[in-house]
């Protein structure tokens, strides 16, 4: 692919009534760089004034929690009280001031929680996992229905704070997927049973927030095509009947991905396995047997890295979502394909998250005419970074 053709990748697109001055976007990635009240500083507004004077189109902000309840990891920055709002503003500012739009990554854990306890809530009860080993506890009606408005009041939050817009986290396990996933939701009454009624947690969710925010500010959705959970989660005809169903109500964008954190997280993040570093947070007497387990667990052979591996479900999604701009995410590398991707309507934009932990700089260097690949090795070694509780970073040549 020549310049001429990689140049579409540096044309503005809209998102509801936002522009975006590129098709580049910054795929949601967790910081761990809040205040554990939630509450950011320059910590955390330096990680996005970065990615604003690297160019990013349009960054869209590490998950965010809705309410105390809801929160999953600790540093993890919120939108659960009008106190987060000040430093959130300030970043925000910053990030407009250098030419990019952000939204803010809104989520309910569910039962993907390191801070809730044992029995976090979650749409149904259910085994425990190696990653959060804990066991859920089916949600009461009262409780989906306070959740269902606590997503209204943090979406408000998100406008009042700057944010240009909002995107539901609404994959890789979490609550909102939770609820859409076979695998996850095994309630008989209407709020599971079948896709229809799986579907009615995020419908709620989705109209609570935009009685708050109205209709001139973007409500969009993170997805999955494929969960990868040990048994069956949702199928691409019922993500193709979510997304019709999104697009009749008003969504703005939706970004497709796959796998959940809990059974599936290197199916999320293609690439290496590091069973190590995982195992490097155990008490050191049990590093040794937690690393064995880990790889068990997560063998290395099932996650082979491919370029742009959601990139299959465009062809299934694309023509239902009609003018509803399509975001692509999952291993996506050079420019050149991520062009081609643009020309051929496969997606609207195009989203990274771990090239840009690594090289916040990337886009703008290619649109200066540097045409260097990316320099990430997938070797998910950030992944080891947050573990330990330390601020996103790239992990790779560290010790563990
Ligand atoms: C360190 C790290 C943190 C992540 N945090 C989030 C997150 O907060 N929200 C989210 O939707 N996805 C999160 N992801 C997933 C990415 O947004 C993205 O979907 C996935 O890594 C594939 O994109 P990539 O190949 O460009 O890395 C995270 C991924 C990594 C590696
Ligand atoms: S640790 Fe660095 S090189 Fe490895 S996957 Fe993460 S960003 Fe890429």
């Amino acid at each position: 692919m020549n310049q001429d053709a990689e140049s579409i990748l540096f044309t503005p697109k809209s998102i509801g009534n936002v522009e975006v001055a590129n098709r580049f976007v910054r795929s949601a990635t967790f910081e761990c760089a809040a205040h554990e009240d939630g509450s950011v500083g320059d910590k955390y507004s330096k990680i996005y004034e970065r990615l604003s004077k690297g160019k990013v189109g349009l960054i869209i902000s590490g998950m965010m929690h809705i309410s105390e309840p809801s929160k999953s990891y600790h540093f993890q920055a919120g939108l659960h009280s009008d106190e987060m709002i000040p430093g959130l503003s300030a970043m925000t500012k910053k990030v407009h001031q250098a030419g990019s739009k952000i939204f803010a990554q809104i989520c309910h854990g569910g039962r993907q929680t390191l801070v809730q306890g044992k029995r976090p809530m979650a749409p149904s009860g259910g085994g425990m996992d190696l990653i959060y080993q804990v066991i859920p506890r089916p949600m009461p009606i009262d409780e989906i229905k306070t959740v269902i408005a606590d997503f209204g009041k943090a979406a408000l939050r998100a406008k009042q704070a700057g944010f240009d817009g909002v995107q539901l986290h609404g994959a890789h396990g979490y609550l909102i997927h939770e609820f859409l996933s076979p695998f996850f939701n095994r309630r008989s009454d209407e709020w599971g049973g079948n896709a229809k009624n799986r579907f009615r947690f995020l419908k709620y969710v989705y109209e609570s927030i935009r009685e708050k925010v109205g209709d001139d500010f973007p409500v969009t959705i993170k997805l999955n095509v494929n969960d990868h959970t040990p048994k069956l989660g949702v199928s691409i005809e019922d993500v193709k009947m979510y997304c019709e169903r999104l697009t009749e109500m008003g969504i703005d964008a939706v970004e497709l991905s796959c796998g959940t954190v809990a059974y599936s997280m290197f199916n999320q993040s293609r690439g290496d396995v590091p069973a190590k570093g995982f195992a490097s947070t155990q008490p050191l007497p049990f590093q040794w047997i937690s690393a064995k387990i880990f790889a068990l667990v997560f063998p290395q052979q099932r996650y082979i890295f491919e370029e742009g591996y959601n990139l299959w479900a465009s062809q299934h999604i694309r023509q239902v979502l009609q003018d509803v701009p399509l975001i692509m995410v999952g291993g996506l590398r050079s420019p050149d394909v991520m062009a081609k991707i643009i020309h051929e309507e496969q997606a609207d934009f195009v989203s990274m998250c771990r090239p840009l932990i690594r090289e916040p700089m990337i886009i703008k260097k290619w649109q200066d005419g540097n045409k260097k690949p990316v320099s990430c090795v997938n070797c998910n070694k950030c992944f080891v970074v947050l573990a330990h509780n330390e601020m996103l970073s790239c992990g790779n040549n560290r010790s563990f």
